[in-house]
C-alpha cells in the first residue's frame, strides 16, 4: 500500500504537529512526508527533525504584504515533497485563496474554538468574555473564508468559573492532540462525517 504524504505547517511549539506526528505509524494509511513553517524560529521545528522528518523555512518577512508571493514560495518545498494533504497546526498565516485553491479537499486546519464561533485570534478570551458554558476546539476543511470550510471534528471542553484564557486555552489544547490525529485518520480514509468528541 502507498501512503498518503502529510505536510504540516506550523509557527510554533508543534504540539499538535507531535500528536499527528506520533499517529502515523502502524497500519495509519499516512505518513508525514514534511514540517514547514513561516518561521525559524518555530520550537517544532527541532521537535520534527527529533523524529527524522523533513523540515523547511519559509520565512514571510522578506515578502512583507505580498501574501501570494510568500505563497509562491512556499508551494515549492509542498511540491517537492511530493504532499497529498496539508495540515495546518497552528500556522499563524492568513492564505490566499490562491493558495487555498490549490489544496481544495486536501487541506485541514485545527482552531482552537468551536466553529462558527470565534473565528480569528484571542478565542479563549472571547468564549470566557462571552459566558460560555463550554468552550472547545474544531477540525474543518480549509476554503478561502478565514477559518470556515466544512467541519471534520469538535472537541468540547466545560468552562470552569475558575478558569482563565490560560487555564482553558490548556484543556483545549489536550483536547486538539485527541482530535486532530483521529479526524486525519478518517479522512485519510475517505470520511468526512464530523467526528463529534465528548
Ligand atoms: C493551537 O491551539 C491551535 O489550535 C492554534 O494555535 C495553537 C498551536 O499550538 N491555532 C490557531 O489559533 C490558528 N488560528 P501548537 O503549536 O502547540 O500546536
Amino acid at each position: 500500500m502507498s501512503h498518503k504524504r502529510v505536510a504540516i505547517l506550523i509557527s510554533g511549539g508543534g504540539s499538535n504537529m507531535v500528536a499527528l506526528l506520533g499517529s502515523m505509524t502502524g497500519d495509519h494509511p499516512a505518513r508525514p512526508c514534511l514540517v514547514l513553517s513561516n518561521d525559524a524560529g518555530a520550537g517544532g521545528l527541532a521537535r520534527a527533525a527529533e523524529r527524522g522528518v523533513a523540515t523547511a523555512v519559509i520565512d514571510h518577512k522578506p515578502f512583507g504584504a505580498d501574501r501570494a508571493a510568500f505563497e509562491a514560495e512556499l508551494v515549492k518545498p509542498l511540491i517537492a515533497a511530493r504532499t497529498d494533504i496539508v495540515c495546518l497546526a497552528g500556522f499563524m498565516r492568513v492564505l490566499t485563496a490562491g493558495f487555498v485553491g490549490q489544496w481544495t479537499g486536501r487541506m485541514l486546519n485545527i482552531h482552537p474554538s468551536l466553529l462558527p464561533k470565534y473565528r480569528g485570534l484571542h478565542t479563549h478570551a472571547r468564549a470566557l468574555d462571552a459566558g460560555d458554558a463550554e468552550h472547545g476546539c474544531t477540525v474543518h476543511e480549509v476554503t478561502p473564508e478565514l477559518d470556515d470550510g466544512p467541519i471534520l471534528g469538535q472537541a468540547r471542553v466545560p468552562v470552569r468559573s475558575d478558569d482563565t484564557p490560560q487555564t482553558l486555552a490548556a484543556r483545549v489544547l489536550v483536547q486538539e492532540h485527541r482530535l486532530y490525529p483521529a479526524v486525519l485518520r478518517r479522512f485519510c480514509d475517505g470520511n468526512r462525517e464530523p467526528l463529534l468528541l465528548p
